[in-house]
């Protein structure tokens, strides 16, 4: 199974926005998609029980660190905290393949995910590439520069930046009807849409999946202890 954490230290970047609208834009691609909210104030919670029923469905689990996707499910993804740290920090992040990290472009938030990102590559299953960490900049309003702002303070991490979405009120409007940018019409939502696709591309490629316990790497490396006899 697919797990995709959305991580940062850090509160009101776009977690919760941001697992919900992957969420729902997975279930539209007929992924069979699960959300584990991790998060005591419960948002992505309250927003799966607005969920109207004529949407694509998704499976609720209300906690994260141990709870077991439902069968039939192939893609979790879990929302958390701000504030995650330690062991629990560490727990998640080697139960998923790819991590999210979502980064508001301002220099203060810019400092925090630079502390973030220092601690992540201090975890194990990141330094050693099991498990995939890309960045998304988040309402990053037209004409910034932040893309290359990023990829300059990024230097040193090599951690890509996946994708950047705008600030857009489809989000915050949506949110509150349990819906997402995918589960709006094109009319209002294309440029979400475009925004998106880029993420996505991201998380069907290669690099995004890590080097976590895929079946192709199970028997890669079974094929490799018999070979050496
Ligand atoms: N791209 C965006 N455009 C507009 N508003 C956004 C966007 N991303 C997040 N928000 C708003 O910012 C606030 C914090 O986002 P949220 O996803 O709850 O952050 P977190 O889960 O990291 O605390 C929410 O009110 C949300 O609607
Ligand atoms: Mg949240």
């Amino acid at each position: 199974m697919r797990t995709i954490a959305v991580l940062n230290a850090k509160g009101g970047c776009g977690k919760t926005t941001i697992a919900t609208s992957l969420a729902s834009a997975l279930a539209w691609e007929g992924h069979a998609v699960a959300l584990a909210d991790m998060d005591p104030q419960q948002s992505t919670s309250d927003w799966l029980s607005h969920r109207p029923e004529d949407y694509p469905a998704l499976e609720g689990i209300a906690s994260g660190t141990s709870a077991r996707a439902p069968d039939g499910v192939d893609t979790l993804i879990i929302d958390t905290p701000a504030g995650l740290a330690g062991n629990e920090l560490e727990q998640i992040i080697k139960r998923a393949q790819t991590v999210l990290v979502p980064v508001l472009p301002s220099p203060v938030d810019m400092r925090a995910a630079w502390r973030f990102l220092s601690h992540l590559q201090e975890i194990r299953a990141v330094r050693n590439r099991d498990t995939a960490v890309g960045l998304i900049a988040n309402r990053v309003r037209p004409h910034t520069i932040v893309y290359r702002e990023l990829t300059g303070f990024l230097d040193g991490f090599r951690v890509p930046v996946v994708g950047q979405l705008r600030d857009s009120m489809n989000y915050v409007r949506s949110f509150e009807k349990g819906l997402a940018v995918a589960d709006l019409p094109p009319y209002l939502a294309w440029q979400d849409w475009e925004e998106w696709e880029t993420v996505l591309a991201w998380i069907r490629s290669k690099p995004s999946q890590g080097k976590g316990a895929s079946p192709g790497r199970l028997l890669a490396a079974a094929m490799q202890r018999l070979t050496r006899g």
